[in-house]
C-alpha cells in the first residue's frame, strides 16, 4: 500500500449522525479519500464516481476485495465474489426468483411474522426495534423465501447474527468460525434439496442446482458459495433501514403522523429512506490497472470502497441531501441497491419487508418515541443496530 497521509479515519467512534459530516467534508474537499485503517483503503464519495466504479466492471472488479474491511476468506461466494462473465449465471438462476411478482407473494406471510414477532413489544409497550424485530423479521422472510426447514431458522439466526457481529469486531478467527457455520447450513440445504428436488420457479437452491452454464451444471463448490452467501447477504440491511427509519420517525413526529394517516404514502417514502440512510458504505472493488479519479491516482490492486452512503448524499445530484423530502423528481436515481452487474437482486424482498414492518408498526400504534440510547452500526454498514422505541397507543 502507498505511503499516503490518511484523508479520514473511519475506526474513529461515531455516532448515528457524525459519519454524514465527515463524509460531507470528504465530498466537498477531498473526494477520493484514503484511509490508513484495516491494511489501507481508497473511498469513493462522490455520486458520479461510485456509479461510475460500480458500473465498469472491467475496469474495478469484485473478485479480489468485494467489502471494506475484509471479510476474513473462507471460499468464494457468488455472485458477490466474481466478475462477470463468471458471475452472469448466478444471477440468471436467482433474479427470476426476486422479481416483484415473485416477491409479492411473500407479503401475506411476512405480514403475519411483522404482527407475530411486534406483538410481545407493543403488549410491554417498550421494546428494541432492532434487537427485538427487525433482527428477525429478514430470517424469517428469507427462511420462507429459501423454503427452509423451521429448525435451521434459528441456527441461521444465530449465525449470522454472530457473523455480523465477528464482521463489525473484526476478529478474523470469529468471522472465519461463524462463517463456516454458515456454511455447513448451506451445505445441509444443498443436500436436501440433491434428494428431494422442488419446483426450481419457487425454491432458489433447485434452481442453482438445475442451472446450466454453456450445457454444464454450475460447480458444486460454488453453489455451496452462493447458498452460503445469500443467507446473510439479504439480512443486515433491512435489519439497519427498520432502526433507522424508526430514529427518523421519532425525530420528525409530523412525518410519523402523515405516514400513518396515510400508509399508501410509505412505497414513495421507503425510496427516500433508501437514500438518506443507504445501510452500505464498505462494498469494494479492486482497480485491474493505475486509475485516475478527480486528480488523484488509485493504483491497481488496492481496495477501493464505493460509499453508497455519501453517493446518496451527493448534493450535486440530491439537492438539500441531509433532508428527507418525500417524492423527489431524481429519486429513482439512487444507489442504495448498487448499480452495474452487482445491483442488488434482493431489491424488491428488500423493499415489501420495510414497507410492510412500517405499515404495520405505524398502523397499530398511536406514536411512538426513543426510549433509550441509538447504537450506531460500524463499517462496512451504517445507520442503527439497536433502537430502543415506547409505544403509545
Ligand atoms: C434494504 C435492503 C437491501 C439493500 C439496501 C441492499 C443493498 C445491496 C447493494 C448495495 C448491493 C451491491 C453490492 C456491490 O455493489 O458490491 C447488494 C447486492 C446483493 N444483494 Fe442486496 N440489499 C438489500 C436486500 C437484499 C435482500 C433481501 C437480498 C436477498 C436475496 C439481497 C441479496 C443480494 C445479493 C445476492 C447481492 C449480490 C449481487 C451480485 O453480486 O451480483 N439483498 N445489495
Amino acid at each position: 500500500m502507498s505511503a499516503i497521509k490518511p484523508d479520514f479515519d473511519p475506526s474513529l467512534p461515531e455516532d448515528f449522525d457524525s459519519p454524514y459530516q465527515v463524509y460531507a467534508d470528504l465530498r466537498a474537499h477531498c473526494p477520493v479519500a484514503h484511509a490508513d485503517s484495516w491494511g489501507g483503503f481508497w473511498a469513493l464519495m462522490t455520486y458520479e464516481d461510485v456509479k461510475r466504479a460500480a458500473t465498469d466492471a472491467k475496469t474495478f472488479i469484485t473478485s479480489k476485495q468485494n467489502v471494506v474491511p475484509k471479510v476474513a476468506f473462507t471460499g468464494r461466494r457468488p455472485p458477490l465474489h466474481l466478475d462477470p462473465p463468471e458471475h452472469t449465471p448466478y444471477r440468471r438462476a436467482l433474479n427470476p426468483l426476486l422479481t416483484e411478482e415473485r416477491i409479492a407473494r411473500l407479503e401475506p406471510v411476512t405480514r403475519k411474522f411483522t404482527r407475530e414477532l411486534l406483538g410481545p413489544m407493543l403488549e410491554r409497550g417498550h421494546g428494541d426495534i432492532c434487537l427485538e424485530f427487525s433482527s428477525y423479521l429478514p430470517v424469517q422472510v428469507f427462511g420462507q423465501w429459501m423454503n427452509m426447514a423451521e429448525n435451521r431458522l434459528d441456527r441461521l439466526h444465530q449465525a449470522g447474527r454472530a457473523f455480523n457481529i465477528a464482521v463489525q469486531s473484526g476478529v478474523d478467527d470469529n468471522m472465519k468460525e461463524t462463517s463456516l457455520a454458515l456454511y455447513e447450513l448451506a451445505r445441509e440445504i444443498i443436500a436436501d434439496r440433491r434428494e428431494n428436488p422442488r419446483d426450481p420457479e419457487t425454491d432458489p437452491t433447485t434452481a442453482l442446482l438445475q442451472a446450466r452454464h454453456e450445457g454444464q451444471p454450475l460447480p458444486d463448490e460454488l453453489i455451496v458459495g452462493t447458498v452460503r452467501q445469500v443467507l446473510v447477504v439479504g439480512m443486515i440491511a433491512p435489519m439497519v433501514m427498520v432502526g433507522s427509519i424508526s430514529v427518523h420517525l421519532c425525530r420528525d413526529e409530523e412525518l410519523q403522523q402523515k405516514l400513518r394517516a396515510e400508509p399508501g404514502l410509505l412505497a414513495d417514502a421507503i425510496e427516500e429512506f433508501l437514500r438518506l440512510y443507504t445501510p452500505y458504505r464498505g462494498f469494494a472493488r479492486t482497480a485491474v490497472r493505475d486509475v485516475e479519479i478527480q486528480g488523484r491516482t488509485i493504483p491497481a490492486g488496492e481496495p477501493i470502497a464505493l460509499v453508497y452512503s455519501s453517493a446518496n448524499r451527493d448534493e450535486s445530484v440530491f439537492p438539500e441531501s441531509d433532508k428527507f423530502i418525500l417524492n423527489r423528481p431524481n429519486i429513482s436515481e439512487h444507489l442504495a441497491f448498487g448499480r452495474g452487474p452487482h445491483n442488488c437482486p434482493g431489491a424488491a424482498l428488500g423493499r415489501m419487508q420495510l414497507r410492510v414492518a412500517f405499515e404495520e408498526l405505524l398502523g397499530s400504534t398511536r406514536r411512538f418515541e426513543l426510549n433509550g440510547p441509538i447504537k450506531p452500526t460500524r463499517f462496512p454498514e451504517i445507520g442503527a443496530m439497536s433502537v430502543p422505541l415506547k409505544f403509545e397507543f
